[in-house]
């Protein structure tokens, strides 16, 4: 199975990074194929609205380093969204992708009951971390970014969160979400 990963922390030892990793490792220990992209890394605007993918292309005309990227979730059959929560939302860095996914959108898709360009059935890992330890804050999150992906033709999503996890590694010492992470992996190649 191809996976794609997209880390969205600008930190490569922080939280969101080990969660995904612990999840990415036991994904390909049994079988997965994994991509990683570290979105910090990446020179890319988000979406310019030039509507090019709507009346000329078939895809986003940016030639960045998010061209790559879009084109290897074509492909893939699970998407790992991994971020942390900034000031109550994704980080900057994962929100300019998905508006760059406004390019997988067909021209009529505010209408058409299949708007995706993406083969439908793909599973989605949303993967986060949050300084506050209070699970209700920040909640919405999640559900509304599924919500796009199930729009999009996404059959399956799994959640692996964090809360309370500030410094850099303190997810490591979190048992419980590193269990998670295997047992999402578990169930996902499943
Ligand atoms: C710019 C910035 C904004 C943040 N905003 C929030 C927030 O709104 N709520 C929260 O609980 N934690 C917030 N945090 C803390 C991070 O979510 C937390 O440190 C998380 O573990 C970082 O994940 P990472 O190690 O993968 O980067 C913020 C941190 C930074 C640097």
């Amino acid at each position: 199975m191809k996976m794609v990963c997209l880390l969205g922390s600008p930190r490569p030892k922080g939280n969101t990074t080990a969660m995904a990793a612990k999840f990415c490792e036991a994904a390909e220990g049994l079988g997965a194929e994994v991509t990683t992209f570290a979105l910090n890394k990446l020179k890319y605007r988000g979406c310019q609205a030039c509507m090019t993918c709507k009346t000329k292309l078939d895809k986003c005309v940016l030639k960045d380093d998010l061209a790559e990227v879009l084109d290897t979730i074509r492909d893939a059959e699970i998407l790992v969204l991994a971020t942390p929560i900034y000031f109550a939302e994704i980080s900057s860095q994962l929100k300019a992708f998905i508006d760059r996914t406004y390019s997988y959108l067909i021209p009529d898709y505010a209408t058409n009951p299949s708007p995706c360009r993406l083969s439908p059935g793909k599973k989605l890992v949303f993967i986060e971390a949050q300084g506050h330890p209070d699970e209700s804050l920040f909640a919405d999150v999640f559900p509304r970014y599924d919500t796009i992906f199930k729009w999009y033709g996404f059959k399956e999503s799994h959640r692996i969160r964090a809360c309370g996890v500030r410094d850099k590694g303190d997810v490591e010492a979190r048992e419980d979400v590193m269990k998670l992470a295997e047992e999402t992996a578990r169930k996902i190649m499943g």
